[in-house]
């Protein structure tokens, strides 16, 4: 019998990470989930026979921990997804707030360093693993969202440094780039009339956006050996939105887009 998988995701309670939960346990793989949601964390790791470690990823020593609990319950990883996440909505650099600002860097941003060095270090000793980062749109162009943007930025750049570091010791690290992703909030957002998705997908190629599940069939993807030549690059799951959004607003718009 093939020897399962280990693949740990954070933030696996809710989103996408539950979803690329849900995709890789469907897959075969022996998954653990480290989410600071205890009571969701421990619903979606017991719906899929997956393990759960509680851990705040902005805390650097409880990563450390998460990934000795998780070594000892299942053994060393071999896929990590760093899915952990906050989520703001748009304001002005002068109007922010500062303590949230930092909050958002040391969730977002060292959140994914931390994972990647707890786990990384499993993957070295075995030198085989697969690294998956959550980027953003927010990775490649501007939008005003000041702590999550150049976040998304560096969450790119260090998929790429670690890319690098680790390639020799057989470890892929990639990255995935979602749009906007029709999740339970956004879902409710533009119910309640707070987005337009008209507007929306009119800076979009496709007309449906992606669901959690398509995230995590990319992020299946760059984890699984199909992926094996592929490393230190950024996969749009963006219906399009790279390449129609500045082609869609040029002069103003053009009118055979109408
Ligand atoms: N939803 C989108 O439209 C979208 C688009 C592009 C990128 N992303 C990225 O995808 C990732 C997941 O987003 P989502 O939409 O699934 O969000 P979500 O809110 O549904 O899930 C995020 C998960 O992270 C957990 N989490 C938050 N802070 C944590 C912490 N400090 N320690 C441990 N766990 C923590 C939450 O409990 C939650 O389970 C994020 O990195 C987000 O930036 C989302």
């Amino acid at each position: 019998m093939a020897v399962k998988r280990v693949a740990v995701i954070t933030g696996g309670a809710s989103g996408i990470g539950e979803a690329t939960a849900r995709r890789l346990a469907a897959d075969g793989c022996a998954v653990a989930i480290l989410d600071i949601n205890r009571a969701s964390a421990e619903a979606v790791a017991k719906s899929i026979g997956g393990h759960f470690a509680p851990c705040d990823v902005a805390d650097a020593e409880a990563v450390d921990a998460a990934a000795c609990q998780v070594e000892r319950e299942l053994g060393p990883a071999d896929v990590l997804v760093t899915s952990a996440g906050l989520i703001p909505n748009s304001e002005a650099i002068m109007d922010m707030d500062m303590g949230a600002h930092a909050r958002m860097w040391e969730v977002n941003y060292n959140g994914t360093l931390h994972a990647c060095r707890a786990f990384g270090r499993q993957m070295i000793e075995r030198k085989r693993g697969a690294i998956v980062t959550l980027g953003s749109i927010n990775s490649r162009l501007p939008l005003p969202l000041p702590a999550y943007n150049p976040g998304k930025a560096a969450i790119e750049r260090l998929t790429q440094l670690l890319a690098v570091e680790l390639g020799r010791h057989g470890i892929r690290v990639n990255s995935v780039g979602p749009t906007y992703v029709m999740t339970p909030p956004l879902r409710a957002k533009v119910d309640s009339g707070q987005r337009d998705l008209g507007k929306i997908m009119g800076v979009h190629a496709l007309q449906h956006l992606p669901e959690p599940a398509d995230v995590a069939e990319a992020i299946a993807f760059l984890a699984s050996d199909a992926a094996k030549a592929i490393t230190g690059v950024l996969l749009p799951v963006d219906a399009g939105w790279l390449a129609a959004v500045s082609y869609r607003t040029y002069a103003g718009g053009v009118p055979w887009t109408e």
